[in-house]
C-alpha cells in the first residue's frame, strides 16, 4: 500500500513538473514571437481583455503579417491558450 502512495505522489510531482515546464517555455515563445514587432506591452494591454476566439484571431493576425516568426500549428495554439489563461 505503501508503495502504491509513493508511486502516486511521485507521478503527480512529475505531471506538475511537466506542466510547469510547459508553462515557462510558452511565456519564452510568446515573448520571444510577440516582442519582434512591438513590445509585450501591446500585448499585456489585452490581458484579460480578450477571449479565446479573440486571442485566436488577434495571434492568426499578427502573424500573418509579412516579417512575422514563423511557428509550428501547436506553436500557435499553446500561445493563444497562454494568452487566453493571463489576467490584468
Ligand atoms: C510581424 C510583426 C508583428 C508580430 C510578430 C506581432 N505583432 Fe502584434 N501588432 C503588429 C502591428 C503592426 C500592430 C498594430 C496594427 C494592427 O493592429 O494590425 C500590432 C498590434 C497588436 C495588438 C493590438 C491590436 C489588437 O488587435 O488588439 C495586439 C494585442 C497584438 N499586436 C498582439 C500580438 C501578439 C499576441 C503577438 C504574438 C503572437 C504579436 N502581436 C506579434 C505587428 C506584429
Amino acid at each position: 500500500m505503501k508503495t502504491i502512495r509513493v508511486m502516486t505522489l511521485g507521478a503527480a510531482l512529475l505531471c506538475l513538473g511537466a506542466f510547469l515546464a510547459i508553462a515557462g517555455d510558452t511565456k519564452e515563445l510568446v515573448e520571444k514571437t510577440c516582442s519582434s514587432c512591438h513590445d509585450m506591452g501591446r500585448v499585456r494591454a489585452a490581458y484579460g481583455v480578450k477571449d479565446q476566439t479573440a486571442w485566436s484571431a488577434t495571434v492568426a493576425r499578427m502573424l500573418a503579417k509579412g516579417n512575422a516568426p514563423a511557428v509550428t500549428h501547436e506553436e500557435h495554439g499553446l500561445i493563444v491558450d497562454w494568452l487566453s489563461a493571463q489576467e490584468k
